[in-house]
């Protein structure tokens, strides 16, 4: 007994000892690694880290490699990085600072075209189509849906945050942006990034700044003004950096008054960095990089993707530049520095990525919600959406609506679980392949229409597709537009129109169901019933489509971009670059100034196919009280919205707000997705930010408010404005750096 108390008494002292002395050598190790202590700032511990590194350590940080092999260039990807995937920065362990697994983008995890298998994982409908929602909350919810299965694939840098302002609605990749609008595309590209960091990984934003056109990115010069460039594309990203916090800053392509983005100064040094104080870092575009001294001194921090530059000017030629001192040693730690901090900042160092299962079904649905706040009822003539319960016969129509839906492509493109569902069409490689998530509409409309005959035509014969048309009681027309990375696509829909006229002509209750990237040409939108712009819808789209349709789901969604007539309307009716030779150099004058989208159209007097803010539902809602008033300097603006029609649904109230010599009659001020009951009302108060009633001065470099009478204008679009109010505004002068 005595024996056996000895025994367990020594037993415990020599856990106890153990236990301490592993306790010391944790607090021990946590001494020599005092940036490893969670509860220091960001700040702090970058700085701590910083000071124990040696400068090939920093070098290691600021130089990416692509995780893919690239075969052009005869290149192997590192053993270390995640295969398939954007890039890989390795890590210090020694220092427990972990590698950086950088995955594209957007709207999921996406994979790189030439790996040989696939993740296969959930996509968010488009940008642009998040954008529709007007809903800051979903667009958060989608970013942590796409956040959680970046951190369970293994990444832990999401090279998302598209929010080049749609200037040209030829742009390929608008898809992958918010729209034509400062405010809209910065909140809601702001709150997807929120949305990924929430899983404690980094996500950028980009691409910083004026790639607004992909013809000729790496060979065009954007050219615009200081003060028009502040109230328009940088100022989406300045709000985007507001509410998202993104860790990084992706440069672009192209030129911009006549520097690359990668190696501007006046962008990264002198707006991003000085200006607008910001925190992280600035990582190039995959094969963005042009030099090694003028980019460090312009404030590019990190070199990606290697080998896509011409040279590995964040390599060997840094180091060689640092030690013959044409790049100070202080340059060198403020580039590491800034990545340490957001590492720090963003979790990945305290909160390692580990590959996990994904809930692939719950997140279907996210998809799917985002899917069905998104589309846009763009017109919806004697009610004949959604579709009466005792249709009986209903045609089918293009579109591979019996297949699934489309995607756009490029490097944000999502291999979805199933496969491509139309595998073969061309190209088959970039910018394709031309991708269809496998979510037909066809199937989804059967499931919800039991009671119809659903017939399907492929479309590809209008005399056919028009006989079928005949046969039903309503025809869904389904249209495509492909549109994806390094291309421009044309706005026209091109053989589709003559499909729609020809089911037009067969049946009066024709609906168009619209696929595309961006805004498209509507020349038959007079001769058709309804209208529905899905966009590339995502995971769920074609369930979100029926929902739509057969009225399980009331629209709400509100279009983020104008919809011209014809591209004569537009600033530049012949697509910059158009007849160049490839790599040919050539500048675009955005001579519009921050008169972008609905700005332009309304300072012209153009009158567009859909305006900027339109989208029609299943119920109506009726707008009173609306008040403005300053308090603290501040402008307030309070109405009363309420559901005046039968059905529940949601309703987007805009305040659009207009003062003297501004770059057009009016801008976006505000607005608040609300959710309301038949009957139901609601008072909305809102807050318009005093960025958008200044102008900004570049001399002084101040935003000003000029004193005087300022009209505020509640409306359901920037054409259907309900009500007005007047209010007298004090000058006000705020600083470059003012936040909100
Ligand atoms: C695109 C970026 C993308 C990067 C990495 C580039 O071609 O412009 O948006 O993040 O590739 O794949």
């Amino acid at each position: 007994m005595l024996f056996g108390i000895g025994l367990r008494s020594a037993a415990i002292a020599l856990a106890l000892a153990a236990a301490a002395s592993g306790g010391s050598s944790a607090a021990a190790a946590k001494a020599q690694r005092p940036w490893l202590n969670a509860s220091l700032n960001p700040d702090r511990r970058a700085e701590l880290a910083l000071r124990a590194m040696t400068r090939e350590e920093k070098l290691t940080l600021v130089f990416g490699y692509f995780a893919t092999d690239a075969d052009w260039k005869k290149y192997k990807a590192p053993k270390a990085a995640r295969y398939g995937s954007a890039g890989y920065i390795p890590g210090i362990a020694r220092l427990g600072i972990p590698p950086q697994w950088q995955t594209d983008a957007g709207v999921g995890v996406a994979t790189q075209g030439a790996a040989p298998s696939k993740r296969e994982r959930t996509s968010l409908p488009s940008g642009l189509a998040t954008a529709a929602t007007w809903n800051p909350q979903l667009a958060f919810q989608g970013g942590a849906m796409i956040g959680d299965e970046a951190r369970r694939s293994g990444f832990n840098v999401m090279l998302a945050g598209g929010v080049n302002l749609l200037r040209d609605p030829r742009n390929g990749r608008n898809f992958e942006y918010g729209g034509e609008d400062p405010l809209l595309a910065g909140v809601m590209v702001g709150s997807q990034i929120a949305g990924i960091q929430s899983n404690k990984i980094i996500s950028t934003v980009k691409h910083y700044a004026m790639n607004d056109l992909e013809a000729g990115r790496n060979y065009h010069d954007a050219r615009i003004g200081d003060s028009a460039a502040r109230m328009s594309d940088l100022l989406a990203f300045q709000f985007a950096i507001e509410r998202g916090n993104p860790g990084s800053v992706m440069c672009a392509y192209n030129r911009v008054n006549g520097d690359y983005a990668c190696e501007n100064a006046w962008l990264l040094r002198n707006v991003l960095k000085a200006d607008w104080r910001y925190p992280g870092y600035v990582m190039s575009d995959w094969g963005a990089t042009h030099s090694t001294e003028k980019a460090v001194e312009s404030g590019l921090d990190q070199q990606s993707g290697w080998p896509f530059d011409d040279a590995p000017f964040y390599g060997a030629p840094l180091r060689e530049a640092l030690a013959r001192g044409n790049v100070p040693q202080g340059r060198l730690d403020d580039m590491a520095r800034r990545i340490l901090r957001s590492m720090f900042a963003h979790g990945l160092v305290d909160r390692p990525v580990r590959i996990a299962p994904i809930d692939f079904a719950s997140h279907a649905r996210i998809s799917r919600a985002d899917a069905e706040e998104a589309a846009v009822l763009l017109k919806n003539d004697s009610r004949l959406l959604p579709l009466r319960a005792d249709t009986r016969r209903i045609a089918v129509i293009g579109g591979h609506a019996d297949k699934g839906v489309l995607a756009g492509s490029g490097s944000s493109l999502v291999y979805p679980r199933g496969g491509n569902a139309v595998p073969d069409l061309e190209p088959k490689s970039w910018p394709g392949p031309v991708m269809y998530d496998p979510s037909p509409p066809l199937a989804a409309i059967r499931r919800l229409a039991p009671a119809a005959v659903v017939s399907f035509d492929p479309g590809t014969n209008p005399v056919a597709a028009a006989a079928a048309a005949r046969a039903a009681e309503v025809a869904i027309v389904f249209v495509t537009q492909w549109a994806g990375e390094s291309f421009d696509p044309p706005l026209s829909l091109g053989a589709q129109d003559a499909l729609v006229e020809a089911v037009a002509a067969a049946n009066p209750n024709t609906v168009v169901v619209v696929e595309s990237g961006g805004p498209v040409l509507m020349p038959w939108a007079g001769r058709v019933k309804s209208i529905l712009e899905a966009w590339y819808p995502g995971t769920s789209g074609g369930e979100a489509i029926a929902n739509l349709l057969l009225g399980a789901v009331n629209p709400s969604g509100r279009l983020p971009a104008t919809f011209p007539k014809d591209e004569s309307q537009l600033p530049r009716p012949v697509r910059p670059g158009t007849g160049l030779k490839d790599k040919e150099m050539f500048t675009i004058d955005y001579s519009e100034g921050a008169a972008v989208g609905y700005k332009w159209f309304d300072r012209n007097n153009l009158e567009p196919q859909f305006p900027f803010g339109h989208g029609l539902g299943y119920s109506e809602f009726a707008y009173s009280g609306l008040k403005a008033q300053v308090t603290a300097a501040d402008l307030f603006v309070t109405f009363t919205v309420k559901n005046v029609g039968k059905v529940a649904g949601k309703d987007v109230p805009q305040v659009y707000v207009a003062g003297d010599g501004w770059e057009a009659p009016k801008r976006l001020g505000a607005f608040r997705k609300v959710a309301l009951a038949p009957g139901q009302e609601t008072r909305v108060t809102v807050r318009v930010d005093p960025r958008l009633l200044a102008t900004f001065d570049s001399a002084t470099r101040t935003w000003r408010i000029a004193p005087g009478t300022y009209e505020v204008l509640l409306g359901r679009s920037s054409r259907d404005i309900a009500a007005r109010a007047s209010v007298r505004l004090p000058a006000r002068v705020l600083p470059v750096g003012y936040r909100p």
